[in-house]
């Protein structure tokens, strides 16, 4: 595609505050970065929190969690490209080990990855010998090592199922947990912190141990927020991401994936939504659907997924930076994990 052309696509994209400069610039860099993508043999994958210009611009594939997986298991290239935070590039990672996978923000992290370490699944594997252990996709490698299958917000309850287990482990979403343990009829408690202290040892029913990290975005969503908007527009849609507490997802009128958010949009007949998750998909939503009106109340954006630019993004291309490395007896068990999960689909 030339910068003409590039620059028409934004401006169809982009609010009309972007000036042509800024327009033009934009373009300019998408067009470098396409090009070094081709000789570099690259593919581009990009969460659905890239923010419009990136969004709309560069990549070859646009996706939530688990669509991004699948693209990573398939990616026919020598590098990907991962414009989306590290737990996301190190998962193409630990699929693709043969093929360099750089992530344009070295720090670009997550408040849930961050929110439990390996060391803390051993011990929760270690008082509960044979309990099967899922990992939201949102964790680092040496955390998928030491369990037993992955999860994203699109496939939990059906992980779950697929587990066949009265008693399952599932981290490290608190509220993530929480909502997929009334879809699968269990209980959910948090792990005492000394063996035999607490509920967790308790024989009775089926329950989901579950853990205490939060998406810092998502947690930040209210019932209040919600009634608010309602009582303004009574026509309103509201849409929320799992990872939202359970309250939250209740006063919903529908819960999903990002991309299954997206979906539940554009089949849909009704006119205005609230979307309750990270701000820039909300933009590229209503950029994509202005037949749509997706308001503009409570947004919030990530900061991990807002370090990912058109300019890093081009600056990975041209040196090589910032290639995701993990160590092979980890990835090697990180892989059962993921590969497990997109088994069950
Ligand atoms: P999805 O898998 O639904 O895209 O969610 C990823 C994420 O980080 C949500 O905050
Ligand atoms: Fe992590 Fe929340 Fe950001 Fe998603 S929105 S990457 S869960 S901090």
């Amino acid at each position: 595609m030339n910068i003409d052309a590039m620059a028409r696509k934004l401006k169809r994209y982009l609010p009309d505050t972007v000036s042509s400069d800024d327009l033009q610039q934009k373009a300019e860099l998408a067009c470098e970065i396409l090009a070094l993508k081709e000789e570099k043999n690259a593919v581009i994958l990009a969460h659905n929190y890239m923010s419009p210009d990136l969004y709309y611009s560069i990549p070859d594939f646009t996706g939530d969690s688990l669509e991004l997986s699948r693209k990573a298991a398939a990616a026919d290239c020598d590098v990907i490209v991962f414009c989306g935070v590290a737990f996301m590039a190190e998962t193409a990672k630990i699929l693709s080990p043969d093929k360099t996978v750089l992530i344009p923000a070295e720090k670009a992290g997550c408040s849930l990855a961050s929110g439990i370490t390996a060391e803390d699944v051993r011990q929760l594997k270690a008082r509960h010998p044979g309990v099967p252990a899922v990992t939201y996709i949102n964790t680092y490698a040496d955390v998928k090592a030491e369990c037993d299958v992955c999860c994203t917000s699109g496939n939990a309850a059906k992980v779950v199922a697929a587990l066949d287990s009265e008693t399952v482990i599932f981290l490290p979403d608190e509220y993530l947990g929480r909502n997929v343990a009334r879809q699968s009829g269990k209980r959910f408690i948090f792990p005492s912190k000394r063996p035999g202290a607490g509920d967790e040892d308790a024989p009775d029913g089926s329950r989901m141990i579950g853990w205490q990290a939060r998406c810092e975005v998502h947690e930040q969503f209210t019932t209040a927020d919600i009634a608010r908007v309602r009582d303004e527009y009574p026509d309103v849609v509201v849409l929320a991401h799992p990872e939202c507490p359970p309250e939250v997802v209740d006063a919903a009128d529908y819960a999903g994936s990002t991309s299954a958010m997206i979906q539940y949009v554009e089949a849909s007949a009704e006119r205005r939504f609230l979307i309750l998750t990270e701000s820039a998909m909300c933009e590229n939503v209503a950029a994509a659907m202005p037949d749509k009106e997706i308001l503009p109340h409570c947004r919030i954006r990530c900061p991990h997924m807002a370090r990912i630019t058109l300019e890093n993004t081009r600056d990975a291309l041209k040196y090589g930076r910032y290639a995701v490395t993990v160590p092979e007896d980890i990835r090697r068990r990180a892989v059962h994990a993921v590969e497990r999960m997109l088994a069950i689909g």
